[in-house]
């Protein structure tokens, strides 16, 4: 939905004056707006010295059709006036004047993470989002989704070490009595009411009927999108929303895949692979595979062990197979492609004359969905003996295990095949975490073959 125009923020500025005004408070008020979207405008009041934000809502909310679900979701926030939750927005007071409301609170002096998405340090990205995770565990302890989470509302502090949700405008109980009284999310008419950029495909298209997993499944994909943005540096189909063609976007939201992993280093890649399977299309495989509390910095020392914990508690059903293995295929095409490159570049640094015919055969074990071998085959050539005592040293924590496999040809011993099994972990990484152990296998190639011998 677009912002609203000047003339309308014109005519709220005239309204919340008249109500600052009549309520007789003494704050004084600017006229010029902290910001701008498309239901409301928020301006900066004070009184003695201390500073808050005064949001006026768009009177359209308030009449009509739309009023009686728009007046339950002031009721809600009028709930969360005094809540103890650090990094949700306060909310001093909340009323209705004239054919609009008004609602008063702390006022932040920050960036819009939307404003300050390419200044994210890569240390604060896990900082920010367990903060957002506060604040969707909180608003769920209370039965409310927010249902708006997006960069335009939340706030960051100049540190970029606090992060504040705002614009509780659109919350909406989980499971309850709303559903009756609310009617934006049931029957035939389901008028939207998020952003459709950020908004997963089951509730821009509204296929399934309102029920706690889908909030669930609505609450993992709007996280998903947030450490997306914030790891690529990049607002979630922007391309598409910079084409102004709203059919474009909505068959993104649909079908386009988003691909974290080229951006995300490795320190990001934990959040980086979750935010992958969040942001799946189908909401029962989303919800599935992800739990909110995967997305919190993980508990253990070792981030590999938290997201081996994490697939740990995965178990896979039959309906979820197919999409399950488009995303793995996917992901073994990238590293059996990512590794035959380094393997045969490397192998042609050695030795130009060189002949190689290389073949990396993935193969999947029954027994589980995470464990992969990959064989790559090297034509017999000459390599020291020593080598092999000394591959114990660059095994990389993600591989289970790596044999080489060691022949004789003409009286020299030769190297037929490397074996290396990912462990189950370097399945959700970033799979240049996987070609790494292979570049340095391929280091030690180089270093140990004999060159007298060639
Ligand atoms: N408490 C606050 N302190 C400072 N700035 C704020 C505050 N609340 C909101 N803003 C700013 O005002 C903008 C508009 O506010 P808000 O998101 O609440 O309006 P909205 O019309 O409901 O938005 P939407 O377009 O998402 O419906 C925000 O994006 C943010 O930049
Ligand atoms: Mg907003």
């Amino acid at each position: 939905m677009p912002e609203l125009d000047s003339a309308t923020v014109d005519k709220l500025a005239d309204t919340a004056e008249m109500f600052l005004a009549d309520w007789g408070e003494g704050f004084s008020f600017r006229r010029k707006p902290i910001g701008v979207g498309a239901t409301a405008a928020v301006f900066e009041v004070s009184k003695k010295k201390a500073k808050y934000a005064l949001k006026i809502y768009s009177e359209r909310l308030y009449t009509g059709e739309k009023s009686t679900a728009q007046l339950h979701r002031t009721k809600l926030q009028e709930k969360l006036i005094g809540h103890d939750c650090k990094s949700l927005v306060t909310i001093q007071s909340i009323q209705l004047y004239k054919s609009s409301c008004i609602c008063l609170m702390e006022y932040l002096p920050w960036d819009t993470l939307k404003k300050c998405l390419a200044k994210i340090p890569e240390d604060k990205i896990q900082i920010l989002v367990d903060q957002l995770i506060d604040v969707i565990d909180y608003l769920k302890s209370v039965n409310l989704i927010h249902r708006d989470i997006k960069p335009e509302n939340i706030l960051i502090s100049p540190d970029f070490c606090s992060l504040k949700v705002v614009d509780i405008g659109v919350v909406r109980e989980i499971s309850g009595a709303e559903d009756r009284i609310d009617g934006t999310d049931t029957g035939k008419l389901r008028p939207f009411l998020a952003t459709a950029q950020y908004s997963p495909p089951e509730y821009l298209f509204r296929t399934f009927e309102p029920s706690e997993d889908l909030w669930n499944a609505v609450n993992i994909y709007q996280i998903g999108a947030i450490v997306h943005d914030m790891i690529v540096q990049k607002p979630l189909f922007d391309e598409e929303v910079h084409s102004g063609n709203r059919y474009k976007l909505a068959l993104a939201v649909l079908r386009s895949k988003p691909v974290l992993g080229a951006a995300a280093k490795s320190r990001e890649s934990r959040l980086a692979a979750i935010a992958e399977l969040a942001l799946i299309k189908d909401p029962v495989l989303r919800n599935d595979l992800v739990k909110i509390s995967d997305f919190r910095t993980p508990k253990s020392e070792r981030a590999s062990e938290a997201l081996a914990g994490i697939l740990g508690k995965i178990s896979i059903n039959a309906k979820h197979q197919s999409k399950l293995n488009e995303l793995i295929e996917e992901k073994e095409r990238y590293c059996s492609q990512k590794i035959e490159t380094i393997v045969a570049a490397t192998i042609a640094s050695i030795h130009s004359n060189f002949e190689h015919s290389l073949k990396c055969n993935r193969q999947k074990s029954k027994s589980t969905l995470h464990r992969q071998v990959f064989q790559i085959k090297l034509p017999a050539r000459q390599i020291k003996e020593s080598f092999f005592l000394e591959f114990d040293e660059i095994v990389d924590p993600t591989l289970d295990e790596i044999n080489v496999i060691l022949g004789r040809e003409h009286g020299s011993t030769t190297i037929t095949k490397i074996v290396g099994t990912m462990s189950s972990e370097s399945d959700l990484l970033e799979p240049g975490i996987m070609t790494h152990a292979f570049e340095a296998i391929c280091e030690q190639l180089k270093a140990n073959i004999d060159y007298n011998g060639l």
